[in-house]
């Protein structure tokens, strides 16, 4: 089952500037700052009442952020559903025709376990399917 939108991601240059005009934008102070060394992104988190927002930037130019920031100005880059279960979620959608990124659910940042719906089938939109694994 799909939950809600557990946060949006946003693409940035500068976490550290980022996250100086979050903090003044959201009037709360980042949570946690976290690297994920295999998406080649360090994160930032802002909570919101039950969503946040996800700051990203690239950590080598390899990264998919700085591929994506080659393309496209800083912005929203991807919204993230809450699911209770991924991979009843991955089977649902894939019958449906969606395209999954990954075969399997990878490791994420803050305790998740996410999947990437290619945005080709998705109307352009980059879609993070995330269940929490903390609890
Ligand atoms: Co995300």
């Amino acid at each position: 089952m799909i939950r809600r939108i557990e946060h949006l991601g946003i693409a940035v240059q500068d976490i550290q500037a980022s996250n100086a005009l979050f903090e003044k934008l959201l009037n709360t102070a980042p949570y946690k700052m976290e690297v994920v060394e295999r998406e080649g992104v360090m994160t930032s988190f802002f909570q919101l009442g039950e969503s946040k927002v996800e700051l990203l930037q690239a950590t080598h130019p390899d990264s998919p952020i700085a591929k994506y920031l080659e393309k496209n100005k800083q912005g929203i880059h991807h919204i993230a559903l809450d699911v209770d279960d991924i991979y009843a979620e991955m089977a649902r959608l894939e019958k449906e025709g969606f395209v999954l990124l990954s075969n399997e659910p990878k490791p994420g940042a803050d305790g998740k376990i996410i999947v990437f719906l290619h945005p080709k089938s998705t109307n352009g939109v980059l879609i993070e399917l995330c269940q929490d694994t903390k609890n």
